[in-house]
């Protein structure tokens, strides 16, 4: 028995990385999933999933952008075949700069994809959820939210910060409505947003974690399925780690 059969999951930002695997995880779980992303790499890992016997559907929109996320919720709700009650905000970007080098146009990016990117799938698809007598979010935060960005990102960790403050806000808010909330804070995951560490950095990241290695997009994706899984029924406003004990709070 699949657990998340009969079930619609949408994952934004699931072109990639850990958002596919998300997906992937969700669906092999038995939801359909709905792929909301921008990127030209999304056709492929559409294809992977149709070879792997995957349901799922993609989405061109930018979460960033009210109208097209409205437009693209709509679409959703038709052409799945239940509503969408699952949704993971994973959809992010980050951007290099100290304070004295990071332009106002890249703090308005980050904050715009990561926060109010979140804050837009949220309002537009928890109208739906409310309606169908409730549903999960999770939105994936970081360890950057948490104790602010290590590497010179001040707006991508502000971001986090954020969204962790949002998850635990639309938690109480939406208890009510039968609607868990929650976050997960990866840190150091094999993708292609960490590609650009070179070894020394990486090397560094993994002397600076207990368990001496990166995590993997697979490890984000299960805990992802737990929050949204029935045994995490009591769960709500918490900001999951998964940073193999870089950080215990
Ligand atoms: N990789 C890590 O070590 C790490 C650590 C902590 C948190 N995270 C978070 O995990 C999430 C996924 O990261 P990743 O490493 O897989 O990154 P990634 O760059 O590999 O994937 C991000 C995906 O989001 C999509 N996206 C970006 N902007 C979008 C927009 N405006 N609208 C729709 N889709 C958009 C991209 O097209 C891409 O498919 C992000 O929120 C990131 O901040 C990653």
């Amino acid at each position: 028995m699949r657990g998340l059969n009969g079930k619609t999951a949408v994952v934004t930002g699931a072109a990639r990385g850990i958002g596919k695997s998300i997906a992937r995880k969700l669906a092999q779980h038995g939801a359909e999933v709905a792929i909301v992303d921008v990127h030209p790499q999304a056709e492929k890992t559409l294809k992977e999933f149709e070879g792997l016997g995957i349901a799922a559907r993609l989405y061109r929109a930018n979460v960033a952008r009210q109208a097209e996320v409205a437009e693209t919720v709509r679409r959703i709700v038709k052409e799945c075949a239940a509503p969408p009650t699952i949704l993971v905000n994973n959809a992010g970007i980050i951007r290099r700069g100290t304070i004295f080098d990071l332009t106002y146009e890249d703090w308005q990016a980050v904050l715009d994809v990561n926060l109010t990117g979140t804050f837009i799938c949220c309002k537009e698809l928890i109208p739906v959820m409310v309606q169908a007598g409730g549903g999960q979010i999770v939105n994936v935060s970081s360890v950057a939210g948490k104790i602010g960005d290590i590497s010179a990102a001040p707006a991508y960790g502000a971001s986090k910060g954020g969204v962790n403050a949002l998850t635990k806000s639309l938690a109480r808010q939406l208890a009510e409505h039968n609607i868990l909330v929650n976050a997960v804070a990866p840190h150091a995951i094999e993708t292609e947003m960490s590609a650009e560490w070179d070894e020394e950095k990486r090397t560094a990241i993994r002397n600076s974690i207990p368990l001496k290695r990166l995590g993997r997009a697979e490890e984000v994706a299960e805990t992802v399925l737990f929050l949204v899984s029935s045994g995490a029924a009591f769960i709500t406003g918490e900001i999951v780690d998964v940073n193999g004990g870089f950080l215990m709070d």
